[in-house]
């Protein structure tokens, strides 16, 4: 990996097996909820479209389910034989500036996603996905490896530059990892990652040149924080030995607690900020990317953190589109600011798909 623009922090970018990456802040994956049966809507483009300019590094579309089998929702995405739906989205983000990115993700439960921000029978979950987990034969193990792969070649051959899988928010590969969810003690164990290393490989060797990301959560919120920090240095010790270009640091479990996910406005600034830092410093060959509470990118404080450490936006975007390209170029004060009310939360408000009021109120003004 080589960094660019060396001397600006808020301007660098990263050539990444061969390709440049024009800034190093993303656009976190979203599940917009803005797809049908596997047919993108309108909005669905105009959503990417928007949100991506030279000033955002990556966009990645968020969730795009390996099989419909796996689906987060019955609005979730995944591949069909419309590829020209895709290269469309493609297209429209390469024109705009941005290198396309898609997260491949796999929901595997027999619970139904809860809607609260906060699950007040943790023990209960925990006891049905362990056992879940323990039940599930192998070869459907095998078959969920062999589309994590096809589904990563398919996107690359759609033209994704950057495939993201996503191993967080107790996501299929997320319980797979967690030491704290899998109790398997076969093959599929949590601590030789056989199946990780079989989805790397798998899609390294048919695509050399395609960036691969691994997204997980830091803090699972499942024990206490000190003894998940632990558990997670083991873990990134290993990933640092697969063939991976950028580790994602995101938090918690979806049915566990989401305000991990989506950390509330009161734990602060970048709150989850600190946890990836000395990893980034150690592993200088590896990009790094936060998310997390980003509202303000002077706050960030740039110049002090390690230079491959890039950052994922979700909400500041989703109510500015323009957010990262005002704050570059000193244009702060009309930044249209997420409010941090919950609003874009659509499934737990029990709604279909994404909607924001902030930008509601400004897309015609701006
Ligand atoms: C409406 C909504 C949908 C999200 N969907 C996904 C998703 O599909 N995959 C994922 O990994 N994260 C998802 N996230 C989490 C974001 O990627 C991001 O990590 C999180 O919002 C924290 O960043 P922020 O504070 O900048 O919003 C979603 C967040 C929101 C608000």
């Amino acid at each position: 990996m080589k960094i660019n623009n060396i001397e600006n922090p808020l301007k660098f970018s990263y050539d990444i097996k061969g390709l440049n990456i024009p800034s190093r802040f993303f656009f976190a994956p979203i599940n917009t909820g803005l797809s049908e049966n596997g047919t993108l809507k309108e909005e669905f483009f105009d959503f990417y479209k928007e949100r991506s300019h030279s000033s955002i590094g990556i966009n990645y579309i968020g969730n795009v389910a390996i099989d419909p089998k796996y689906v987060t929702n019955s609005n979730t995405a995944y591949f069909t034989n419309q590829t020209n739906q895709w290269e469309k989205l493609v297209k429209s983000i390469n024109n705009r500036g941005s290198v396309p990115g898609i997260q491949i993700a796999c929901r595997n439960s027999s619970l139904i996603p809860i809607r609260k921000m906060i699950n007040n029978n943790v023990e209960e979950y925990l006891n049905t996905v362990r056992t879940d987990l323990i039940n599930i034969p192998k070869e459907e193990i095998q078959d969920i490896i062999n589309k994590f792969i096809n589904t990563s070649i398919k996107a690359s051959n759609l033209g994704f530059n950057v495939v993201q899988i996503h191993a967080a928010h107790g996501y299929f590969l997320s319980q797979l990892i967690s030491k704290s969810i899998n109790l398997r003690v076969d093959e599929y164990n949590a601590s030789d990652l056989f199946f990780l290393k079989a989805i790397i490989n798998g899609i390294r060797d048919k695509k050399p040149n395609l960036i691969i990301d691994l997204r997980i959560s830091f803090l699972e919120g499942i024990n206490n924080d000190i003894h998940e920090k632990k558990e997670k240095e083991v873990l990134i010790k290993k990933l640092i030995d697969l063939d991976i270009d950028i580790i994602s640091f995101s938090n918690g479990i979806y049915d566990i607690n989401k305000q991990l996910i989506y950390p509330i406005e009161q734990w602060g600034h970048a709150c989850f900020i600190q946890n990836i830092i000395d990893y980034a410093n150690k592993y200088p060959n590896i990009l790094w990317n936060y998310a997390g509470n980003i509202w303000d990118i002077e706050k960030l404080g740039l110049e002090e953190l390690p230079n491959n450490l890039s950052f994922s936006l979700g909400r500041s975007l989703i109510a500015d589109p323009l957010f990262v390209e005002k704050s570059i170029n000193n244009k702060t004060h009309f930044i249209n600011k997420c409010e941090y009310k919950n609003k874009c939360h659509y499934y737990s408000l029990n709604l279909s798909h994404i909607g924001c009021p902030v930008y509601e109120l400004n897309k015609n003004i701006n």
